[in-house]
Formats: structure tokens, sequence, C-alpha cells
């Protein structure tokens, strides 16, 4: 009797700690990996009407560079420093999140995860190779102020 009262809560403890691992897990997949405006590092889009900098005196130097930056993929497309001159979208796949990287010897974006592929205005050139369906690329509104580039995400 006392032998199986103790394995009964030896296996509820079991379940509880599964459970808070299992919470846990899905508490820090679903948060929203958005860096302040102006912060470095990729991740997720960002609130709408926010605006992420990036210093165009040392960064995005050269036709085909880009950088992730507050949610934001930033490409220089174009020489010169007019807002025709980048594209901004944002810097996770729609599909599951995976990182986003510009390739400039076949001009899309392509996801670090299972490959999709996208045009600078975020249409889809190529689905998952996961067999996964992914949507289309959120583009966001570019400006430029001396040096300073600023994306506004919506
Ligand atoms: S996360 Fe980008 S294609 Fe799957």
């Amino acid at each position: 009797m006392e032998r199986n009262e103790f394995i009964k809560s030896l296996g509820l403890g079991i379940a509880l700690v599964c459970t808070g691992s299992c919470m846990t897990g899905c508490g820090s997949k679903g948060d929203d990996p958005t860096p302040s405006p102006g912060g470095g590092g990729g991740g997720g889009g960002g609130s709408a009407g926010t605006k992420v900098n990036v210093d165009l005196g040392s960064q995005l130097l050269t036709v085909g560079a880009f950088l992730a930056s507050g949610g934001v993929l930033f490409i220089r497309t174009a020489t010169g420093n007019a807002a025709s001159s980048f594209v901004a979208t944002q810097a996770s796949c729609p599909h599951q999140g995976g990182a986003l990287n510009w390739v400039q010897a076949s001009n899309v974006i392509q996801c670090s995860l299972h490959s999709s592929k996208y045009t600078t205005t975020g249409s889809i050139v190529a689905q998952p190779n996961d067999g996964g369906t992914t949507s289309a690329l959120k583009v966001y509104a570019l400006a430029v102020s001396g040096t300073t580039l600023t994306a506004t995400i919506s």
C-alpha cells in the first residue's frame, strides 16, 4: 500500500516536472524576439510603427551587403545612399522563423532553415524544402536622412 502510494506520487512528480519543462519551452518559443530599434542581431519582426536604423557610414557599404537588425533584413541593391538603393524585409522566415539571408549571386532572399526563397519584393520563389508552405515576406518602407537609413516596420 505505502509502496503504491510512493510510486503514484513519484509518477505525479515526474508528470509535473515534464509539464513544467514543456510550458517553459513553449513559453520561450512563443516569445517575441523583437530587438530594440537600432539594436543588433536578427530575429522576427517588431511592432508596427517601430523604426530601425542603420548607419550607412559604416554598414551596407557595398552592393550585395546585407544585415539583420531589429527584426529587419536590410539589403543594399544599388550604389548611392538613396532609399531606393536598399530593400528592407522581415528578418525571420514566415515559415518557421529561420534567419533570412541575401544571396547576391542569385538575387534572392533565402531562409537558412528550409531554404525557401523570396524576391526583394517579398514574393515567394521557392517553398520550404521540408514540404511545408511559407508566405510572402513583409517589405518595409525606407527613408534616408544623412547617413541614417531607417526602416519603418508595418
Ligand atoms: S523556416 Fe524558413 S523555410 Fe522553414
